[in-house]
């Protein structure tokens, strides 16, 4: 063949390549805008760090860690991605999303496991344990928070705020949040162990805040680093949890029932001494390690988030008299009626109907805890997105309780709203489903009694106003602690 006769046969096949490649070039443009039309909008920000760095300049602003979250779910809608800390997160504020993700019931979702946490609370912690363990865990610690359980908590707590109260007039200044620290401290600390001396309180307290400073820190673990001191504050309250399980093993073996103790680490082992309900089944026995772990992590959990909902609940108050007006109506009824008696009870509770609403409404604006992570186990679609395994998972509950379409007016404070039923799903404060929170009629029925008591007892006004957040801290709380001064209502 001569070059004349081969150049149609090479055009041809040039032709079949060209149209060949611009398939294959139009298939895969297709699936690449098909894919990227999957995948939750948002940015992944840097290569490896991601978003971090936003992250943290909202942390620094003053408004809270959160502010990254609010400004992207208003860019984006309730579905956004984002990449943190070298991993790939997505957050979701519907409540449909969250009754499927908390609710779990396809079993697709997990907890997310942290290590260096659980190298602070111990990995035998609710917090930390894998599905199956934090079952077992959970169908132990469940039973401690009974119905009993709550009315000793709010005769004990009720005395706790009433001595605390006491000095308040005359302290000038009262920073809010450091007294009610001190005060769900020690409401903890009896509750759990017992433990009343205020020299060793101090001491737990401190160390109790190094473990929770260090929950936020880089896991790094050299003597000078904040994670360092947290891991050997830990090492110290598992010691004193040591001491106090011998002390209790000794008075029962020794038959003193001088010492009676009301709290749950008796209940605990008293589960563990008493054979029809243990020796028979060790599987379900709980170890010293768990019960220590545990121990630790319901201080954890309920101290600096009720002293956290309480200060802001303060703050909801001192800024809508209306609602002030009312319940202080309520609550002088309410106060004469319980005169002959020196300390609430849990019936007295009951008729505080405005109260409790109050106390819904500003765990609602407060959003303490304002998101709840999880771990994709398996390839899902979430709000017609694909979420691949693995991926980090958020439920932005602080987005639903101020979505206009949830709740009416949402920036509005108005506990009056909870006249009625508050829409399914949508009223997230404690979480929902299989991991939610333990102590929640506990924590409401302590935010009433100190209502009750701060606002019958003292007027008040606010020093320091500044509502900015505090940088690192496990929780939302106001940076200034909430300074007031008080006088007494007569
Ligand atoms: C206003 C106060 C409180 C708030 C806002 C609060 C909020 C929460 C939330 C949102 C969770 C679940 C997080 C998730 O699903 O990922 C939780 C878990 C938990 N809370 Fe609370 N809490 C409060 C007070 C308390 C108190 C007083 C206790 C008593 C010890 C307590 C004990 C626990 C425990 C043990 C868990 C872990 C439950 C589990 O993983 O199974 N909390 N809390």
């Amino acid at each position: 063949m001569d070059h004349i006769s081969l150049c149609p046969l090479i055009v041809l096949l040039l032709c079949a390549v060209i149209l060949a490649l611009r398939k294959i070039f139009k298939t895969v443009i297709q699936d690449h805008e098909k894919s990227a039309a999957d995948i939750p909008p948002g940015s992944h920000g840097f290569p490896v760090i991601g978003e971090t760095l936003q992250f943290m300049l909202s942390v620094n602003s003053g408004k809270g860690f959160y502010e990254f979250v609010r400004s992207r779910r208003i860019r984006y809608g309730s579905c956004f991605r984002t990449s943190l800390f070298g991993e790939a997160h997505v957050f979701l504020s519907t409540t449909e999303s969250a009754r499927a993700v908390l609710n779990n019931e396809s079993g697709m979702f997990t907890k997310r496991y942290i290590k260096s946490i659980a190298a602070l609370v111990g990995d035998r912690s609710l917090l930390c344990a894998s599905q199956h363990h934090h079952k077992i865990l959970r169908s132990h610690f469940i039973n401690l928070f009974s119905k009993k359980s709550t009315a000793l908590m709010v005769r004990n707590f009720d005395e706790l705020v009433v001595d605390a109260l006491s000095g308040w007039e005359h302290r000038g200044t009262v920073v809010l949040l450091t007294d009610l620290l001190q005060i769900t401290f020690k409401a903890m600390c009896k509750m759990l162990i017992s433990l009343e001396n205020e020299e060793e309180l101090d001491s737990l307290q401190r160390d109790v805040g190094f473990v929770c400073e260090a929950m936020l820190a880089f896991p790094l673990n050299l003597p000078w680093t904040r994670f360092h001191k947290g891991i050997m504050a830990r090492g110290r309250v598992m010691e004193v949890l040591e001491k106090t399980i011998r002390e209790r093993r000794n008075e029962t073996s020794s038959h003193n029932n001088n010492n009676h103790h009301e709290d749950f680490l008796q209940q605990l082992l008293a589960v563990d001494s008493d054979g029809s309900a243990s020796s028979s089944d060790h599987s379900t026995k709980l170890t010293d390690a768990e019960i220590k772990d545990n121990i630790l992590t319901m201080i954890i959990a309920g101290q600096d988030t009720t002293a956290s909902a309480l200060t802001w609940m303060v703050k909801y108050l001192g800024e809508n008299q209306k609602v002030l007006n009312f319940l202080i109506e309520e609550q002088t009824r309410i106060a004469k009626q319980a005169s002959d008696k020196p300390f609430l009870e849990l019936d007295d509770l009951t008729e505080m109907t405005y109260a409790s609403k109050m106390v819904k409404e500003s765990l609602r604006m407060a959003s303490v805890v304002p998101w709840f992570p999880r771990v994709v186990l398996q390839d899902c679609e979430m709000e017609g997105y694909k979420i691949n395994k693995g991926c980090n998972i958020n439920i932005d509950a602080r987005s639903i309780h101020l979505d206009p379409n949830v709740y009416s007016e949402p920036h509005k404070f108005n506990p009056s709203r909870f006249d009625e039923e508050a829409k399914a799903n949508s009223f997230l404060p404690f979480g929902m489903g299989g991991r939610t929170c333990l102590g929640l009629n506990m924590a409401k029925a302590m935010m009433v009694v100190f209502l009750h008591r701060f606002i019958t007892t003292y007027r008040w006004e606010v020093v320091d106003g500044d509502p900015s957040i505090e940088k690192w801290t496990l929780f939302a709380r106001l940076k200034s602690g909430y300074p007031i001064r008080v006088s007494r209502r007569l």
